[in-house]
């Protein structure tokens, strides 16, 4: 890692170092968002994110196309600009029942002083399950784009709304002087299944449900990003207008229509509650098979002039009210509890049941969430079950009809042992709650399957092995293909390029032939050129691979991914053995969580798991593996006799310009000082740099030194 400071770099020299950052920033959001397993403490990562900034203020040229700065990072520092509403976006009242819904016709009566026989036709429109958005459209031309925020102040998402198909940019006919015309943004159930495929094939962050994916599609800090995600917009209300167009609701949606927005097809125009009840059924029946999410129906007080009498209640209109649908619940039988393995080795049960139609779609398996679930609703197999599916979450299984027991059904013992690889799978225990953990975990680790190529890739990680070049793909492909099932498979693979360029070469062109399958084209012969380029990659990786044969013991442990093993703690037990043979042998020994325990900064859980590790016949064949292909260099011993700082707690924080992040870490725990990335009582001294902010302020707090980078190199001399 470059140190240079980035005043003093050249521009190759930042070049080279924007397109590190850029490649480890993006791969940290991938860790952060897609496997909400970060591998660097947030201080780390915002500092990352600075420096990448610091050098593009210097270098504004060499600002990349993919530069994190575009992208809204794991946490964002970026933010759009603030938009306050000229009229606030208001929220609905609910109804929940038929009654509720005639109380607010009676309520909408009494407030305007109608007689009985008088009719209050309402325009009833679905309500879409997405986003709302306030366009303003000033002459016809749209100039400003905003998110709802709280109500009174939005956020400024104009560049990303442009995007939308159905957001016209320039209106037809003639529109009002200014118009805010409200809607709401969503995604078709189509384009959100194809959004997620695409995401996961690219290892990116899949999302929930349509409505995060729209509202994560819209809140893109590039709007080339939101240009590639399919979005809808649905016109139904407006803000601030200089001239109404019309008298009644449903004439200000056909006025819209005629202005170029898309208005719901399904809105009516309803004359009475038994209308309108009518049309909710009618609504409720065709729910599933709209292609969208709606999760209710808006009913509104069709005429413009009792809106404006009815007004409203704190943030909701009296002339509106939203029917929402109950949740679809059905009854079937449990056959079967499976259990699935997630890429933590969390073990999952899924309850496959007879399939049932919930709300017209079809459900053959819910979650059971957990073991103690499982339990609490004595969930047995065979068992008649209410299963429900709320609007677009997994169905669940909501109780057990215990009249429809029969005789024959059996209770379910949760497995002990993973299901995919055998190893025993546990519940941890948290140190400082003394509570079980919800979820049992296989402890299998690299040999199960499910979590193999999730551990494989932090093994190549930056903090592990840092083997440069080799990718998600790569191992994906490689463990695909059975090349790569452990670690020291990755040193084997080294010895043999050619095995590895045609595993490569085969999976490159079954992605060009799916690509192309899909685009209709016919085979492109490939070129000399391409096939010396695919060769110098492989050369590339092999040796990249060779480069790490020898390699840190405090990188090797960490490797190896045990459960609370970070960075941190595999410095801490590799300094504390003179070679990672004696480290192994240790952990042989019956006395080894002790001995792990003697380590200072060693918890009972950190040692625990270091010895259940190796307790795995398992793991001790992967680790002996491993060493048969690499050289372990033991670390340095800390030199902290006449340290200044040994056995002190020390925290860096804010910009450091003489060193890196890692190197001051490094220096201060050679000289015996326990480096943390928090402020608490405990710690001794703080430095700080440039740019340091809430640390300083807890130092102050607890009364800690606090000293600039300057002071902390004459102190460590
Ligand atoms: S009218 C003052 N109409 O529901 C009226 N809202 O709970 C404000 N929504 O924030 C909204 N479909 O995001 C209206 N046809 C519809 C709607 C709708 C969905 C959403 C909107 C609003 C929320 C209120």
């Amino acid at each position: 890692m470059s140190a240079k400071p980035p005043a003093k770099l050249s521009s190759a020299e930042a070049q080279k170092e924007l397109d590190r950052l850029a490649r480890e920033i993006a791969e940290h959001d991938r860790r952060y968002h897609g496997e909400d397993a970060p591998t660097i403490s947030d201080a780390d990562y915002d500092a990352l994110r600075r420096r990448n900034a610091d050098i593009e203020a210097r270098f504004p040229l060499l600002v990349r196309p993919d530069s994190p700065s575009h992208r809204v990072g794991a946490k964002a520092s970026e933010k759009f600009a603030k938009v306050v509403h000229a009229r606030p976006m208001l929220s609905l009242d609910n109804a929940f029942s038929d009654e509720d819904v005639e109380d607010f016709i009676g309520r909408v009566r009494r407030f305007l002083g109608l007689k009985d026989e008088e009719e209050i036709a309402v325009t009833a429109e679905p309500k879409i399950d997405g986003l709302s958005a306030s366009l303003r459209y000033e002459n016809g031309l749209l100039v400003q784009g905003a998110t709802r925020g709280d109500g009174s102040e939005g956020e400024d998402i104009t560049a990303n709304l442009r995007t939308l198909s159905d957001i016209p940019l320039r209106l037809k006919g003639k529109p009002p002087a200014v118009l805010e015309v409200r809607g709401e943004v969503y995604m078709t159930h189509k384009a959100f299944e194809a959004l997620n495929k695409r995401q996961e094939k690219e290892g990116k962050a899949t999302y929930a449900n349509p409505r995060n994916s729209a509202a994560g599609s819209v809140r893109q800090l590039d709007p080339g990003i939101t240009a590639g995600r399919a979005l809808n917009f649905f016109a139904y209300t407006w803000g601030e207008i200089s001239t109404l167009p019309a008298a009644t609701q449903s004439g200000m949606l056909e006025k819209f229509r005629d202005y170029g927005f898309v208005v719901n097809p399904l809105v009516r125009r309803c004359e009475s509650l038994a209308q309108v009840l009518k049309f909710y059924r009618e609504i409720e029946s065709k729910r599933a098979k709209l292609g969208y999410d709606i999760d209710g129906v808006v009913y509104k007080v069709d005429r413009l002039d009792w809106q404006e009498r009815l007004g409203f209640v704190s943030r909701s209109p009296r002339w509106a009210i939203a029917h929402k649908f109950p949740a679809e619940q059905a009854e079937t039988v449990l056959e079967d509890i499976e259990i699935q393995v997630g890429r933590t080795g969390k073990l999952a049960p899924v309850a496959r049941l007879v399939p049932v139609t919930v709300g017209g779609v079809v459900v053959r398996n819910a979650t059971l969430h957990n073991e103690d679930e499982i339990a609490r609703k004595d969930v047995r197999i065979g068992d008649t079950v209410v299963i429900q599916r709320a609007g677009d979450v997994i169905p669940q299984i909501v109780r057990v009809i215990a009249e429809k027991r029969p005789k024959s059904a059996k209770p379910y013992h949760f497995p002990t042992k993973c299901p995919v690889c055998g190893s025993h799978a546990v519940r941890e225990v948290d140190e400082k709650t003394g509570k079980e953990d919800v979820d049992r975990r296989c402890t299998g680790g690299l040999i199960c399957a499910a979590q193999a190529v999730e551990r494989l890739r932090y093994f190549v990680s930056r903090p592990a092995f840092d083997i440069e070049g080799f990718g998600s793909i790569y191992i994906e492909t490689l463990f695909e293909k059975g090349l790569l099932k452990e670690p020291a498979d990755i040193f084997r693979l080294a010895k043999k390029p050619d095995l590895l360029n045609r595993a490569l070469a085969e999976r490159r062109a079954e992605m060009s032939a799916e690509r192309r399958a899909k685009e209709g084209k016919d085979e492109v012969k490939k070129s000399k050129k391409d096939e010396e380029g695919e060769g110098r990659l492989v050369e590339n990786l092999v040796a990249a691979i060779e480069a790490r044969r020898r390699i840190a013991m405090d990188r090797f442990i960490n490797a190896l991914g045990i459960r609370h093993v970070g960075e941190t703690n595999a410095r801490l037990i590799a300094r504390n053995y003179p070679s990672i043979e004696a480290f192994v042998e240790a952990m042989a020994q019956k006395d080894a969580v002790e001995e792990l325990q003697h380590i200072q900064g060693v918890g009972d859980v950190l040692a625990q798991a270091v010895k259940d590790f190796f307790d795995e016949p398992h793991n001790r064949k992967l680790v002996a593996n491993l060493l048969k292909e690499v050289t372990v260099t033991p670390l340095p011993k800390p030199k902290t006799e006449g340290s200044p700082v040994a056995g002190k707690t020390v925290v860096f924080t804010g910009a450091l310009e003489k060193m890196t992040r890692q190197e001051a870490k490094a220096r201060a725990e050679m000289l015996g000082a326990k480096v943390s990335g928090s402020v608490s009582a405990k710690t001794d001294l703080v430095v700080a740099g440039p740019g340091a902010g809430s640390k300083l302020k807890e130092a102050a707090k607890h009364n800690v030194e606090v000293i600039d980078e300057d002071a902390w190199l004459r102190l460590i001399g």
